[in-house]
């Protein structure tokens, strides 16, 4: 049985204190962060580079994953590595060549990542397990954090499941996008066992300790 890892989206987080509120993170044992990269043109909205992550990284126990939601993702993949990013995640439909780029990503010294949209199939991955070190199938349009789950996502969770355990690899499958109390069961029934959570963590009555612990014992 996997154990279920949690890993809070730093999106909802106010930018004016990012040290304070990574240091708040690790505090209610976080497994890693996730820095939500976004570059105004294959998401709709824009948020932070390198060098802002490279800044928060002193103050973090914990370490890093930089999810690249950018149309250019080999440009920049050194620069998120020395920022201190030890996984790097890379969106299927932003990479022309993404055997390339998933080899590139581990030359770099960092594990890799692959990410999937909503309406990408599975099959996408098939071909690329060997280069992977996680999948992160997306329960979200990617852009914005506070959206609805979408629980059509979930047999291709099933499949994602399916194709890392047939092919006997070490491989985290991570989901992102709406992921609560409630639809963390749906997502970790289908066999998701690395789960991003932003909105519901940071909106948490009890704390993002008392939220962190919730998600781990229902995905248990
Ligand atoms: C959306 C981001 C998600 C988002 C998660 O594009 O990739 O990581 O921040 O936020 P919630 O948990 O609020 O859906």
């Amino acid at each position: 049985p996997r154990q279920p890892l949690i890993v809070p989206s730093v999106l909802p987080a106010d930018f004016a204190r990012l040290g304070e509120e990574v240091r708040q993170l690790c505090e209610a044992g976080v497994d890693r962060i996730q820095w939500d990269v976004m570059d105004g043109v294959f998401v709709p909205n824009l948020t932070f580079g390198p060098d802002v992550i490279a800044a928060a990284r002193p103050h973090s126990t914990v370490g890093f994953e930089a999810h690249l939601m950018v149309v250019n993702p080999d440009e920049l993949l050194g620069r998120y590595v020395e920022a201190g990013c030890e996984l790097v995640i890379v969106h299927a439909e932003t990479c022309t060549h993404l055997h390339r780029t998933l080899a590139r990503i581990r030359d770099l010294g960092a594990r890799s990542g692959v990410a999937l949209n909503p309406h990408t199939p599975a099959e996408v991955v098939a071909h690329v397990l060997e280069e992977t070190d996680l999948v992160l199938a997306m329960t979200v349009n990617p852009g914005f954090g506070g959206q609805a789950y979408i629980r059509a996502v979930e047999p291709k969770i099933a499949r994602l499941r399916r194709m890392i355990d047939d092919s006997r690899l070490a491989i985290e499958l991570e989901v992102d996008g709406g992921i609560t109390g409630r639809t963390i069961s749906g997502a970790s029934a289908a066999g998701a066992d690395v789960f991003i959570s932003g909105s519901w963590m940071y909106a948490y009555p009890g704390g993002k300790a008392a939220a962190v612990k919730e998600l781990r014992t229902t995905a248990t």
